[in-house]
């Protein structure tokens, strides 16, 4: 029974007390929605009341809460001690030893799930494929041989970049049952992001594809990678997958086929006995100085929170099909494509292309058609749905929804509400998932059966995890007070550090409060302790969905020769939750026209990818700075809002300079 009708919603600004950073307004939102009685009915966790016990037990005793859960799983050896935290450093199921590949695939194998569908993909062309656990479990083992015959051995890093092909999950796998480090690298990133990231994890190998379909053509890939490791020392070995036919060029003694190598492979392969904390992979993500950050992920701590929160956030039954139309290149595919789903013996559904081809009712044809009953999303592609219209929506029958989810950013109540209406018919609870690449799955956000939800905010944290909202001296906000969201406890699925860099990783997130893991986002808790995200609080935006270092972006455009000086802000954007806004200086023998503007957004796209690229570029005689030289990117951010500035400049070196963009002519 939904309240929607006693809307109130008053604007209102909140604050982090310490007046250093400013965390934008958020809205007071009262609707708020109880899961339907049925749906409780069926659930795993059916009231808050069950809810709130499972909470209180985690937190009285965390010990027995995550060991009673990894007690599920297969162990080749069980664990001496839960947790050794040795802050900021923990170990997980100390002594224990197990294997990930295992646990997704031979456990499921070995039951009446073997014949059951654990892939049904689907091509952009309409293309459809189902691998059961069976399949998929021989397609994995055949490929841990080729690795293995490779000269892979456990710790190795293998670099993967492909499309979304069930082999990419394949490849993922493989590397896990023989121990081997997966660093996927999103297919959209181009060949001086693949460089940095192979360089970083000294990477041994490549997996690729030649290709890959994108909205009726195609992207060659190989070509891409041929690019990238001129420079890369460290590989020695590149395998090709035939997804596109493009013509590639092999490279003697370098270059492999996957199908040249899987036919000379057994299809049966031992999984190694790792160590709990055995690394299970590294993935890049944005940090705030211009270098991306290794999240490295360990094996045993991973697979108990990706598998049980995905049981518990998505009430996930045998008889759901589940799509989430992440690409395996995030941490959101990782977790809820590749292993989560996996480790619960689940079917899902992999869609290959885009969700606008060759229209814009691709995900509810494919709902329709396949009887979809779970789908999770990102609020920038329902803000797109939005504005293609609701007939592409309403046209298809979408009775076989029961849940609907959503992550990456803060999603707008009223782009809730449309999810709700249209997409949910009134019927499917939303569950509103907080996390981030480095806490390696949900942190926060509803039981579906259990939390009342309102839009706007991903509610309560999952039980074992001690989110907080506090002061810039650590001390907790009293409710709707904003605030620094932190982690006051270690969790099993936390990252162990940033690959090669244990300085940065204390600097990053456990240096600015005590003992406590800072996530970088500004939040408030209100009065019923749910908790409302309010955006990140230092120069990383978050643009579709995807965190961007603003100044991995400044620095692309730096290494264009027309430019001698580039700030990049975000500004809020009704489709992409955030746009990109580059103040650029250049060079005195350069002048800035419509032509060098797309010049140098297309040179971005090259050095980062195309989701980088500015959406507006701006020409500045100067930028502003303090007297140290620091670009002062709150008044740019106040000109790229609102054209005008209301804070304080003080601190401001010179003045004229921040009246020259005021008042410069944008041609
Ligand atoms: C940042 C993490 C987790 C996979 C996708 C992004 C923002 C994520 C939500 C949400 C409000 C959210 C935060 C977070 N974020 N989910 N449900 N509500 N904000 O992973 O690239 O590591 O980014 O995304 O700012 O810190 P990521």
């Amino acid at each position: 029974m939904a309240t929607d009708d006693a809307t109130s919603n008053v604007q209102h600004t909140v604050t982090p007390s310490t007046a250093e950073v400013s965390i934008s307004s958020v809205m007071t939102e009262k609707r708020k929605f109880p899961p339907p009685a049925d749906f409780a009915l069926n659930a795993h966790v059916s009231s808050m009341a069950e809810y709130e016990k499972l909470y209180a037990a985690a937190e009285a005793d965390p010990d027995a809460y995550w060991g009673g859960i990894a007690e599920k799983f297969h162990w080749f050896k069980k664990w001496d001690s839960v947790l050794e935290w040795n802050s900021p450093y923990a170990k997980w199921f100390k002594g224990g030893k197990t294997n990930i590949c295992y646990n997704a695939l031979d456990v499921h194998v070995n039951s009446w799930r073997k014949n059951k569908a654990a892939i049904i993909w689907e091509g952009e062309e309409g293309d459809e494929r189902v691998l059961t656990y069976g399949e998929l479990h021989r397609q994995v083992s055949k490929f841990a041989n080729v690795l293995k015959i490779a000269g892979i051995k456990p710790g190795d890093r293998v670099a993967i970049y492909m499309g979304m092909v069930p082999e990419l999950i394949i490849a993922v796998l493989a590397c896990a049952r023989v121990g081997a480090v997966h660093n996927v690298i999103f297919a959209g990133f181009s060949a001086h992001a693949i460089t940095e990231r192979v360089n970083d994890s000294r990477a041994r190998m490549v997996i690729c594809a030649d290709g890959t379909r994108r909205r009726g053509g195609s992207i060659n890939l190989k070509n891409i990678v041929d690019e990238a490791i001129v420079n890369t020392p460290s590989i020695r070995s590149v395998i090709v997958l035939k997804v596109t036919n493009e013509e590639v060029h092999m490279h003697n003694g370098m270059d492999h086929w996957w199908h040249d190598l899987m036919g000379l492979a057994a299809d049966e392969c031992e999984p190694a006995e790792l160590d709990a904390e055995h690394p299970l992979f590294v993935l890049y993500t944005s940090g705030s100085t211009g270098k991306p950050k290794g999240i490295l992920h360990t094996t045993a701590g991973y697979m108990i929170h990706a598998a049980s929160s995905f049981k518990y956030v998505f009430d996930i039954k045998d008889e759901d099909i589940y799509f989430c139309t992440a690409d395996v290149g995030w941490i959101t595919g990782h977790t809820y494509m590749a292993y989560g789903p996996l480790l619960c013996g689940a079917t899902m559904l992999m869609y290959e292309g885009a969700p606008n081809y060759p229209q814009w009712d691709r995900f509810w044809d494919i709902i329709n058609r396949h009887k979809v009953t779970i789908l999770y999303t990102a609020p920038t592609a329902i803000r797109a749905f939005i504005r293609a219209g609701n007939e592409w929506v309403t046209k298809h029958n979408l009775s076989s929804l029961r849940l609907l989810g959503t992550v990456g950013e803060p999603i707008n109540p009223e782009a809730w509400m449309w999810y709700h209406k249209v997409v949910g018919q009134g019927r499917c609870p939303i569950v509103d998932t907080w996390w981030q690449t480095e806490t390696g799955g949900i942190m926060v956000s509803p039981l579906p059966g259990a939390t009342p939800t309102k839009p706007g905010t991903a509610t309560r944290p999952l039980p074992g995890i001690a989110v907080d909202v506090v002061h810039k001296d650590g001390t907790p906000c009293v409710a709707n007070e904003g605030g620094y969201l932190v982690i006051k406890k270690p969790w099993p699925s936390m990252l162990r550090t940033i690959y090669g860099d244990n300085d940065r990783y204390e600097k990053t997130y456990w240096s600015d409060f005590n003992d406590m893991y800072f996530t970088g986002d500004g939040a408030r808790k209100d009065e019923d302790g749910y908790i409302w995200i309010m955006g990140r609080v230092d120069d990383v935006v978050n643009v579709s969905g995807h965190r961007l270092g603003t100044s991995e972006v400044e620095s692309a455009l730096v290494s264009h020769e027309a430019v001698a000086e580039a700030a990049v802000v975000s500004r809020p954007d009704e489709l992409k939750g955030n746009a990109l806004v580059a103040f650029v200086t250049l060079k005195d023998e350069y002048v800035g026209d419509m032509t060098l503007r797309e010049a140098l957004r297309n040179h971005v796209a090259k050095e980062i990818g195309p989701i980088a690229k500015p959406d507006e570029i701006r020409w500045a005689k100067g930028l502003p700075k303090t007297r140290s030289g620091k670009i002062m990117r709150r008044l740019l951010r106040e000109l790229a809002t609102s054209n005008e500035i209301k804070g304080d400049v003080t601190t401001l070196e010179d003045f004229g300079v921040l009246e020259n963009l005021r008042d410069q002519e944008n041609d």
